[in-house]
């Protein structure tokens, strides 16, 4: 038997280069030390897909519990992304029913296309917009608001407690801002779900809030408000970077749009290649409950070990040539909507929203759509990732 060993420390990823570029560092991490502790994230940083996944799916070793994440301070509640086992469950299975493909296919199917269709009619043939602040950002506000039950809410309000929310969740500096600043979100939220309650009462509504306000043993309304928070801090960005990553790679790679346009079928696909390309939630946080060991390495109980599924899915073991967009990939066993009890509550509604309807619609509309300059586009992020601008030329 061979004596486990300490996980090695770096001392020079900075976070700053993380924000930047993760995918090189995290192709050296995986060849050279795919388990390492990164003193600039103060967690030990997984690399490979069969640990990530291995991780995700033993929440008894590594829990999502983690008592020091500034998370609860930003949502003003310890929300269910932050629990483990039953007590994770019961919260989950309060919201799940306004999320499963049942209701998503027959209670929002209708609504998600004519939110699309009036969106893109707002959209101006021949000119050239930035698609982020065009479409994408306030075409998931208006279908996350909508299916969590706070239609009243604008585009520019959710998108800005969306925002607000995850940067006070990765406030791990502890800086006075950003709390102050999710303070105001809250108040504010918690006004306008007030408000919502009110309609959803006593009716058969399926949006988020009905759906738990209605059960027939509801949980507590500080969890069903806590319920909300986690999705319009967790269901904005995502799939808004999404959309905005696989017009990018399709428009990039143009007999690949080719092949989706004229098939008609593959827009799932491409959504799926855009993904796992590159995860709009690139990493999540374990807390270690008792002492284990992965790959050789000893991992004690207490410290924190950070799952990267952006690096997982471009892993050599699964993917050939992970770093390119591909939507005729054999394999799409991707980890962008998580493993295990956590997995993405919001999967069928994005894959609704963007594969879907989207997608389709965009390109009837657009069938000569133009990223003239991709080079251009600003890629960002660690926690989660995307395209910051998108220059589309509407044609
Ligand atoms: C392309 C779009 C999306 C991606 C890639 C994505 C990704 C993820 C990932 C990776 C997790 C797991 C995090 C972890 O294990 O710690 C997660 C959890 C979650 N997502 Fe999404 N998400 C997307 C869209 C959405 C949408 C639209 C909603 C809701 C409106 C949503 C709601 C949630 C919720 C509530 C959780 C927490 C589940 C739990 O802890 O049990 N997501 N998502």
């Amino acid at each position: 038997m061979t004596a486990a060993r300490s996980v090695p420390v770096d001392d020079a990823i900075t976070i700053a280069q993380l924000t930047k570029d993760p995918y090189s560092i995290y192709a050296q991490c995986r060849a050279q030390s795919p388990v390492l502790k990164v003193s600039a994230v103060g967690r030990i940083l997984l690399t490979k897909a069969a640990d990530t996944r291995h991780v995700k799916l033993h929440p008894e070793v590594f829990s999502s519990d983690d008592p020091n994440t500034p998370m609860e301070r930003a949502f003003e509640a310890k929300t269910l992304m932050r629990r483990d086992g039953d007590d994770h469950n019961r919260l989950r299975s309060a919201m799940m029913p306004a999320m499963t493909p049942q209701t998503v296919k027959h209670s929002w199917a209708d609504r998600i296309n004519d939110i699309c269709d009036e969106y893109i009619d707002r959209l101006p043939m021949g000119e050239t917009v930035d698609f982020f602040t065009a479409f994408a950002g306030p075409f998931a506000a208006r279908c996350v608001a909508e299916v969590l039950g706070i239609p009243k809410a604008s585009d520019d309000d959710i998108q800005r407690w969306s925002q607000t929310l995850i940067d006070g969740a990765g406030n791990f500096g502890g800086f006075p801002e950003p709390f102050a600043k999710a303070e105001v979100a809250n108040r504010e939220i918690n006004a306008c779900i007030a408000d919502a309650v009110k309609t959803c009462e006593g009716t058969d509504m399926r949006n988020a809030l009905a759906v738990q306000v209605n059960a027939q043993e509801p949980i507590e309304m500080e969890h069903i408000i806590s319920n909300i928070k986690i999705a319009i801090g967790g269901g904005i960005n995502e799939p808004r970077d999404a959309l905005m990553t696989v017009l990018y790679g399709l428009l990039t790679n143009p007999d690949q749009k080719s092949a989706v346009v004229e098939s008609g079928e593959l827009w799932l696909q491409a959504f799926e290649e855009a993904v796992r390309w590159v995860a709009p939630i690139q990493v999540s946080s374990r807390l270690v409950k008792e002492d284990t060991n992965i790959r050789g390495y000893d991992i004690p109980a207490g410290v924190v070990v950070m799952t990267s599924q952006a690096s997982a899915n471009h892993d050599e073991d699964m993917f050939e040539n992970g770093h390119l967009f591909d939507i005729t990939r054999k394999t799409s066993r991707h980890q962008a909507f998580g493993s295990g009890p956590h997995f993405c509550m919001g999967t069928h509604l994005s894959r609704r929203m963007l594969a879907d309807v989207a997608l389709p619609k965009l390109f009837e509309r657009f069938p000569n759509m133009e990223l003239k300059t991709p080079e251009d586009v600003v890629w960002s992020g660690f926690g989660f990732r995307g395209p910051l601008n998108l220059p589309l030329t509407l044609k």
